[in-house]
């Protein structure tokens, strides 16, 4: 008997803690739609919290954000961007730190960018133009994906 109102406390003991973490669950995610730049908002990007051990969606966007950097720099001194030296990178076909990501919106997203990226080299004589189009893309989907790198990524567009 007395077992079995043990494990009758330990059962609703553990029923109150998921309860307790599911509120708490629901409640992150309020805060974070809140506030973008809220902890929370960062989880999506566990690189940040992990970064000795990237996955491989992390990886490549730290090598679209070095493409990106160099980019500026070549458009600021009035060098011709070509294609061949910056291919797209598939970043949506490989593993994220956060499964969650890869929803419809997310793939929307990814979709869109990839146009943009197309019609940077595409418009050879408006391509500081079409390079801004470009970041605004990386925005969008870091808008509602992973918030952490929008202070670097909001130093792209050229002025
Ligand atoms: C379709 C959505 C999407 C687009 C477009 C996108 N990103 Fe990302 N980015 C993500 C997600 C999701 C992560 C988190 C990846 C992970 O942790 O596996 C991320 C992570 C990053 C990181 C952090 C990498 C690290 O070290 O952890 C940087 C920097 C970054 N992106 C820059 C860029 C830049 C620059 C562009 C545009 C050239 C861009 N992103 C376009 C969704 C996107």
């Amino acid at each position: 008997m007395k077992k079995l109102i043990i494990f009758t406390l330990a059962g609703f003991l553990a029923l109150m803690l998921l309860e307790a973490c599911n509120n708490n669950n629901t409640k992150n995610i309020d805060t974070a739609k809140e506030d973008s730049l809220s902890k929370d908002s960062l989880k999506a990007c566990g690189p940040i919290m992990d970064p000795n051990n990237p996955k491989p969606m992390a990886l490549m966007m730290r090598l679209m954000a070095a493409n990106a950097d160099s980019m500026r720099s070549q458009l600021l001194r009035g060098e011709a961007l070509d294609s061949a030296n910056y291919p797209f990178i598939k970043f949506y076909l490989v593993e994220p730190t956060d499964p969650n990501v890869l929803e419809p919106q997310f793939f929307e997203n990814a979709r869109l960018f990839q146009a943009a990226y197309k019609d940077l080299f595409e418009h050879p004589k408006e391509q500081k133009k079409y390079y801004n189009l470009m970041i605004n893309s990386c925005i969008k989907c870091h808008e509602s994906y992973c918030s952490g790198p929008l202070r670097r990524i909001n130093k792209f567009p050229i002025q």
